[in-house]
């Protein structure tokens, strides 16, 4: 297999701490997996036999890691003015009811996994809808596209509109069908997550099978929201009154460990952050979205302090941007009286999730042995960033990525060393959707 040789500026968190700095560094890549990460300003030189890809002094960076999202709401960005349950009731269940039709939700999950890729997101831990088939066609969309993703079909038995209610039975058996046919799919490229919307939308039956099939599946994910909103809480409080917290409805049908992501998770106290803790489960945290939808703020320094795992979602629709820059400006403005630096909110969005998924051993960062999932970034591509940003220190460098980054400034993505985004040749992304969604 060929070697590959990507020369840049080298930025990336690592597994032992810190961060990798090398100003002439140079990636080896061979057959998707990086070989070395070395630096040319220190005598080191690129294997004769590399085939060099010479990127200048644009950054080689970690691909970014969206912890959360839904697939079927890209259409519905941008439409505020309401907390959740109005929010969902309003413009959301209308939007996924459509999924039924299947020529619809390939047309929508194309679109969905060229804009990940187009926003430098090389994994992301994905909701889809509850028709099997539309999850199904989304599976083999980002199977045939490169994304790395972890999805699954929506669970959905109470509480919902007719055509989001299913049979609880039927739910289950399906995700169970799409568990098997997906889950681990390309050397675990394709994940599968059991996917119950929120205690609002879940029966006890719902979420007892949920925890029986992930007990019987070891290393399938579960993802689902948690105490985003207060009305939210209040609603699961009297479906559920014998437990301690909404947390703990998840945990007494066995929904809580390794491989479970709650989504936002604002409105938890410390037993709950014990009990996250103890069970190695995983938070994503999404600020863009707890802003749009006014939902609270997430304990940042508390569960981090406390060693809770997690990492940064976009939450799109209820975040209006799929870029992870954004997310993180986003997690930093959303603190009242806590600094996050740019640096612990690229490990967020990178090694942090990697961690908080349990793919550390694979991806996050760019280190020997792990898959070659990287993005190259220009920060020169906005011209409200100064001319000679690449000059400047390195701190400054991911500032100016944080606060005032975007899509604009991805110039490639690449998961397992394969391009599957590149800004020179995709003009065609300025061909907008025709059709009305
Ligand atoms: N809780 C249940 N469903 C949703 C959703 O689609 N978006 C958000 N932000 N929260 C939810
Ligand atoms: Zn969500």
């Amino acid at each position: 297999m060929v070697l590959e040789a990507y020369l840049g500026h080298v930025v990336s968190p690592l597994a032992a701490g810190g961060l990798l700095d090398y100003r002439r560094g140079c990636m080896l890549v061979r057959d998707g997996v990086i070989e070395d990460v070395i630096d040319l300003d220190r005598n080191q030189s690129v294997p004769a036999e590399a085939r060099v890809h010479d990127l200048g002094n644009r950054l080689i960076m970690p691909g970014l890691i969206d912890m959360h999202l839904h697939l079927p709401q890209v259409t519905q960005t941008g439409k505020s003015g309401q907390h959740l349950l109005a929010w969902l009731n309003q413009y959301i269940f209308a939007a996924e009811a459509r999924f039924a039709d299947t020529d619809h939700a390939r047309k929508i999950a194309r679109w969905f996994f060229d804009e990940l890729a187009a926003n430098g997101t090389t994994c992301a831990v994905v909701f889809t809808t509850i028709h099997k088939e539309a999850c199904d066609a989304a599976f083999e969309i980002a199977e045939a596209k490169g994304s790395r993703v972890i999805m699954g079909k929506v669970l959905m038995d109470a509480n919902s509109p007719p055509a989001l209610t299913e049979d609880t039975q039927t739910s289950l058996a399906e995700s169970e069908e799409l568990l098997r046919k997906w889950h681990g799919r390309d050397g675990g490229r394709l994940q599968y997550a059991l996917t119950p919307r929120f205690g609002v939308t879940s029966t006890p039956e719902l979420l007892a099978g949920v925890g029986e099939i992930y007990a019987r599946h070891k290393g399938v994910y579960v993802h689902t929201h948690l105490s985003e909103a207060r009305e939210e809480i209040q609603f699961v409080a009297k479906m559920y009154p014998g437990a301690r917290s909404y947390l703990d409805v998840y945990r007494s049908f066995g929904i809580i460990g390794r491989r479970t992501v709650f989504a936002h998770s604002i409105h938890i106290d410390s037993d709950d952050i014990d009990c996250l803790c103890q069970t190695q489960s995983s938070l994503a945290h999404c600020p863009s979205s707890n802003f749009f939808l006014k939902s609270g703020v997430f304990q940042y320094k508390t569960i981090k302090d406390a060693g809770v795992l997690f990492g940064l979602g976009s939450d799109v629709a209820a975040g209006p941007s799929m870029s992870l820059f954004n997310v993180m400006r986003d997690a930093n403005y959303i603190q009242a009286s806590h600094w996050l630096e740019p640096q612990e909110l690229l490990y967020r969005a990178t090694l942090g999730a990697a961690i908080a998924l349990d793919q550390d051993d694979r991806i996050g960062s760019l280190e020997a042995g792990k898959e070659a999932d990287f993005i190259v970034v220009d920060p020169t591509a906005r011209t409200a960033i100064v001319g000679d940003i690449l000059d400047h220190p390195t701190h400054e460098i991911l500032s100016a990525l944080v606060f005032l980054g975007d899509d604009r400034l991805i110039a490639r993505t690449y998961v397992r060393g394969r391009l599957i985004f590149d800004g020179q040749i995709a003009q065609n992304r300025l061909v907008k959707q025709t059709t009305s969604c």
